[in-house]
């Protein structure tokens, strides 16, 4: 990936837009599933949250153009129910973001593969494989992951895939398979990889904003193993959504920052990060993006649904 001349990079990290199911095209069979009983959630108000979508991304892509965003990192959750169609529509939205392909990350959601029906992996491959190219193919562990893209000379991103099928419904826990944590360890004493800022990216949060694990049901399980392989890293930052709060976190397990992006669109949450990078230093300034309801921006403002205050 080359970048431009100045020793700056913009990247801008979001997650979790939850792109709302249109639950009437879903088949009858579906509502005995857990995606049957997400629907009916959906239907009694979550889905709500998420109304604005549309409207927040193409303020997103806005954004982007008007900060002079070099590379675009989401870290999944994309959909609501992971049907066809809404994988189909958030890759619409977030395709002016995706330019150039090679700028732009990206690991799947919980969401995005809501029920095992054996192909779900690649149905988040299909739609979102002009940009899983990947510069260190032969660390690959099943799927496309790990996934690493270098960044000029100086830097580079890690992205793991902790998304797995949760049959009940009352799971929506992952965990980074064993082969990917293996290659990931090995990845770190690759010459190519030394002394570069590195980014590692995955849907899961290894700690909450306290800095403790995340529950059981709903955390990263080998989120201890993970904090102890990115021990290893002398710069860089953890990055990762899942939870619906934008925090940064340092956590004694690791040396280098946790960012939860949150969620960018969810309805008086919204939030994003973008992260300034000296590639020459090799130092890293992190700006929380906070939406105002009508744009992104570095200002925060709190906003009651259907009432800003200021
Ligand atoms: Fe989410
Ligand atoms: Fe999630």
């Amino acid at each position: 990936m080359k970048t431009k001349e100045s020793n700056i990079i913009h990247i801008l990290h979001f997650s979790d837009t939850h792109v709302g199911a249109l639950v009437r095209h879903m088949g009858w069979k579906k509502w005995f599933s857990k995606r049957g009983i997400g629907a009916i959630n959906l239907l009694r108000g979550r889905a709500s949250y998420f109304d604005e979508v549309e409207e927040k991304m193409a303020a997103m892509v806005r954004f982007k153009e008007e900060q002079g965003i070099d590379i675009v990192i989401n870290t999944g959750d994309y959909t609501a129910l992971g049907l066809e169609h809404e994988l189909s529509l958030a890759r619409e939205l977030v395709s002016p973001l995706m330019m150039p392909p090679q700028n732009y990350l990206t690991v799947p959601g919980n969401h995005d593969i809501y029920v095992h029906e054996g192909n779900s992996h690649y149905r988040f491959a299909a739609h979102f494989c002009s940009v899983l190219q990947n510069d260190l193919p032969e660390y690959c562990r099943g799927g496309h992951f790990p996934l690493v893209r270098l960044i000029g000379e100086s830097a580079a991103i890690i992205a793991l895939n902790s998304a797995k099928p949760n049959p009940w419904p009352w799971r929506s826990d992952g965990h980074i398979p064993t082969a990917q944590l293996e290659a990931f360890e090995e990845m770190l004493s690759d010459a190519r990889l030394k002394n570069r800022f590195l980014f590692v990216m995955t849907h899961y949060a290894p700690r909450l904003a306290n800095g403790k694990p995340d529950k059981k049901l709903h955390g990263l399980h080998n989120a201890d193993d993970f904090l102890h392989i990115c021990a290893r890293i002398e710069k860089g930052a953890i990055l990762f959504g899942h939870i619906h709060r934008t925090y940064r976190v340092d956590v004694p397990e690791t040396g280098i920052p946790l960012y939860c992006a949150g969620s960018a669109t969810m309805e008086g949450h919204e939030g994003a990060w973008v992260y300034e990078l000296d590639t020459h230093a090799k130092v890293l300034n992190a700006k929380q993006v906070y939406w105002n309801g009508l744009a992104y921006s570095f200002e925060p403002v709190c906003y009651l649904r259907d009432q800003l205050v200021q």
